[in-house]
């Protein structure tokens, strides 16, 4: 490598060696075909002060070029496909098959009863028992979900929200079962109610309870769990519902500014949890952008902690972020060409520095995947990180004229809609007042319109498309699932120590009125196997329900 003549340059060097001796890069060396050495990094001739203060080194503040100075030499992302359907036993099939062929990570998608905290034989429950996700109703299905994972080994994802905390809880006792401490936990809970006001719907509590359990989240884990990720703060969802890049990003740092000060008004300290809050977003079509979005947003957020909480640690002010390609690209015609959309927003995502990925499968506009076409979803990120050579330099795009000024225009935009929520009050009272979903909406009626008057391509859709296409083989989930659920919840309520039920379900009833940390409640709740639609209906009792107005 030429020699760099930049005292900055030097200390970055310094410094990264002691990573580098804990985390060696992958490689000994790096070529390409031609036997010509990749560089771990690019710079400019010249180091200025505006490239230290806009782009600076990977792993430096603002971070803009990489949260970590060898990124993907020395540790490729987290190849972490979301999955789950019907029972504990189907999904926990699919994990392992998952897990042997190379996934990195655990992604577990819970059935809508879940996520609204209804138990299967709930009447408001049918029909979409183990549809879109697994059926979790007690610690005895997560204990099957888990069966044979070594969950000190495995660091596991779980997308839930308004009942984060239950399952968190049955996955705690789960892993205590299998002799892992919570301290050696490591994953992620999704636990980001404002997005579900939003965009996804899944509430249950109004938005002051819902905080609450979120902050008792970060407080118990701040104390139990350091290697847990308390929240991952989704864009992903925005953008589904139809946001701009823009947009995605502001409402989701919006979201989290809500989420730090609610943190910070408990008495937590910025340094105690700000480490562990996480990000979720979407890879979308314009390649670019995305790109450009994501260096956009590692930045922004830097500067948030750092100049607005005055955050400390370098780990709270990093962006950690996983990605999920957009499900709303995704065709049910021509359901292949798919493949081609999930590669190149799986590039943009990786080209834009994500430390974890899921791979949307073709067939996913029709259905839950097959496990051939889920298969090819990992595939794809496997090509991309062992054949293409893009893992092997940090940051491969910084500098290009491009992706710079595109960076630097994304992160103004972001910057007034951080202004006009600050001066609605915060993302709460925008969420109240509606503002965030008017904005979603006009955007998602402009982009829909771009489509139907052909100003938006989308091949096999509405250009390049095919008369009476045969549609593929899809997945169906066996209805038999919901009979079977119901079978399960009448041997465990009939075998269970239903006086220990009732005692941990009335002391968490007490202890919701006061300003305790619930965590330590609902534990116990679940290790004598109350069911999820038993605790949550407590908590409905004491909170209430969420009215949309
Ligand atoms: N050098 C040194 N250290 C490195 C490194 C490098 N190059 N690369 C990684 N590391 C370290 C990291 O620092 C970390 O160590 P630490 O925990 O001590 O800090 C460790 O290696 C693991 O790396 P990451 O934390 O980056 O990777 P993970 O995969 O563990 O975590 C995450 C990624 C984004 C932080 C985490 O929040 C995560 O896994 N998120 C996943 C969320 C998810 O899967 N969501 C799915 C939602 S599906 C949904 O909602 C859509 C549906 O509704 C349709």
């Amino acid at each position: 490598m030429r020699e760099i003549n930049n005292n900055e340059y030097h200390q970055w060097i310094k410094e990264t060696k002691e990573i580098i001796d804990k985390f060696p890069e992958r490689k000994k060396s790096f070529k390409t075909s031609s036997k010509i050495p990749v560089e771990r990094l690019y710079l400019p001739s010249e180091i200025t002060n505006s490239y230290l203060e806009k782009l600076n080194f990977p792993g430096e503040y603002p971070f803009t070029r990489g949260i970590q100075p060898t990124m993907y030499r020395g540790r490729l992302w987290s190849m972490r496909q979301y999955a789950g359907f019907s029972s504990a036993e189907e999904s926990n099939k699919r994990y392992k098959y998952l897990l042997e062929q190379g996934q990195t990570g655990l992604s577990i998608a819970f059935d809508l009863p879940t996520q609204i905290g209804y138990d299967s034989d709930d009447p408001r429950a049918k029909g979409e028992v183990g549809k879109v996700g697994v059926a979790i109703d007690s610690l005895k299905d997560m204990e099957i979900l888990f069966d044979a994972i070594p969950l000190d080994k495995v660091s596991t994802s779980m997308t839930i929200n308004a009942p984060a905390a239950i399952l968190l809880a049955m996955y705690i006792v789960v892993a205590e079962k299998q002799g892992v401490s919570a301290d050696k936990l490591s994953g992620t809970i999704q636990n980001d109610i404002l997005k579900e006001y939003i965009a996804r719907g899944t509430y249950i509590f109004p938005p002051k309870p819902s905080m609450r359990l979120i902050t008792d989240i970060f407080k118990y884990c701040s104390k139990n769990m350091p290697k847990w990720n308390t929240i991952s703060i989704s864009g992903y969802h925005i953008r589904e519902a139809g946001s701009t890049a823009v947009q995605e990003i502001a409402f989701t740092i919006g979201n989290a500014i809500a989420y730090v000060e609610s943190a910070l008004e408990t008495g937590l300290e910025i340094d105690e949890f700000a480490p562990r809050l996480a990000f979720f977003f979407n890879s979308h079509n314009n390649f670019f952008e995305e790109i450009a979005k994501f260096r956009a947003a590692r930045r922004i957020w830097a500067k948030v902690m750092k100049e607005r909480f005055n955050a400390k640690k370098k780990k709270s002010l990093q962006l950690r972020f996983h990605t999920q390609t957009a499900g709303s690209t995704l065709t049910a015609q021509q359901p292949d060409n798919n493949i081609v959309r999930v590669t190149l927003q799986a590039l943009a995502a990786i080209l834009g520095g994500t430390q974890s990925l899921h791979t949307n499968s073709r067939d996913e506009a029709l259905a839950l995947p097959t496990e051939e076409s889920a298969r090819i979803a990992l595939r794809t990120q496997q090509i991309i990180a062992y054949e293409s050579g893009v893992t092997d330099t940090v940051d491969p795009l910084g500098g290009s004229y491009y992706i710079e000024e595109l960076t630097d225009r994304i992160e103004k935009e972001v910057e007034k809609y951080l202004q006009k929520i600050d001066e609605l009050g915060g993302a709460v009272k925008a969420i109240e007042e509606g503002y965030i979903q008017r904005e979603i909406h006009k955007a998602a009626y402009d982009y829909q319109q771009d489509i139907e008057r052909k100003q938006q391509w989308i091949i096999g859709l509405n250009a390049f498309a095919i008369e009476n296409e045969k549609m593929p083989e899809i997945h169906r989930v066996d209805p038999i699932v919901a009979q079977e659920q119901e079978q399960k919840l009448l041997e465990l309520k009939a075998t269970r120590d239903n006086y220990a039920v009732t005692s941990t379900l009335k002391a968490l009833k007490e202890a919701a009125k006061t300003d305790k940390n619930l965590m330590p409640y609902i534990i116990d709740a679940v290790k004598v196997y109350a069911t999820l639609g038993e605790i949550t209906n407590v908590l409905r009792d004491v909170f209430g329900e969420y009215q949309p107005s």
